[in-house]
């Protein structure tokens, strides 16, 4: 019912900020959500984890180093700890050409302040990050969406099953989406799953599509492997379609890689540049 899955037209293509407009400021901070709206972002997309004490936070890796001034775990931090944190300053020193002092010192939020900041206004699409290592997050995070009355402002998306069946099972009108993700195997060339999700795209069979879609309303996968070898062609989008699921791509920056893309057929595209996509988008 969410209006995410009443896509399909080109021009309704959706514009999912990859941990907010990550290409132009820290991800997940609030710089990188307040520019993702200002870009004309339809869904703010973050990937949610749990501190030590319980807390939902937004912060893509398991290992904090890359993206604050601290090191290990996130899971092994409280938030306190992590409040204190600067998780601004190394997009500075990594893009010097987008740097701004007022990055510096940027805080790791939660999902409960994203919430209370943005308001109804906003959608989020929130993942179920790492479950082997974030447990029991479902429950809180399905709670927090139905306390502030968010259902139709969510997307829940998440490499894992399990996840996306549990969330499923606690409130059966939420949207979900499934991640996919294959490797390309260096002996044969040939696409394994990864996971235990889904076998490679086009040995997927009605079956596959039919037992995921008893929880999931849209599945989300790249376009390529690391080595640029491409995971997906239009066939499969027209499969995934045929299926009614919504098709979002992650995560495509070029601006032709975004227009090959939707004229394939995809319902939304996850972009660390929404800016460019919705250039792409009214370009049309
Ligand atoms: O959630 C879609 C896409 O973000 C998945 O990859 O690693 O950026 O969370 P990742
Ligand atoms: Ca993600």
């Amino acid at each position: 019912n969410n209006d995410a899955t009443e896509a399909g037209d080109q021009e309704d293509v959706k514009i999912i900020a990859h941990r907010g407009a990550s290409g132009h400021a820290p991800e997940s901070t609030t710089y990188a959500i307040d520019q993702a709206i200002e870009m004309n972002a339809d869904w703010i997309e973050l990937d949610i984890q749990i501190t030590e004490d319980g807390h939902l936070v937004a912060f893509h890796d398991d290992e904090i180093s890359r993206t604050s001034d601290g090191e290990g775990e996130i899971g092994d931090y409280t938030l306190a700890e992590l409040q204190e944190l600067d998780s601004g300053s190394w997009f500075n020193e990594e893009y010097p050409d987008k740097a701004d002092a007022a990055f510096a010192g940027a805080e790791i939020l939660t999902l409960e302040e994203i919430f209370d900041t943005y308001g109804s206004e906003v959608n989020y699409y929130i993942e179920t990050k790492s479950t082997y290592l974030n447990e029991d997050m479902e429950e809180p995070m399905v709670e927090m969406v139905e306390n502030f009355g968010y259902e139709e402002n969510v997307i829940i998306q998440s490499f894992h099953q399990d996840s996306l069946e549990t969330i499923s099972e606690l409130n059966d009108e939420l949207t979900l989406v499934q991640l996919l993700w294959w490797e390309v195997d260096e002996e044969t060339g040939e696409l394994n799953e990864w996971l235990d999700i889904t076998p490679a795209p086009n040995d997927m069979t009605d079956e596959d599509f039919e037992t995921i879609g008893d929880y999931a309303d849209g599945l989300g996968m790249h376009l390529d492997y690391y080595d640029g070898t491409e995971v997906i062609d239009e066939a499969f989008v027209q499969t995934m379609r045929d299926h009614d699921f919504m098709v979002h791509v992650y995560t495509i920056n070029d601006e032709e890689d975004m227009e090959r893309l939707i004229d394939w057929g995809v319902t939304g595209l996850f972009t660390d540049f929404p800016d460019r996509l919705d250039n792409v988008l009214q370009n049309l």
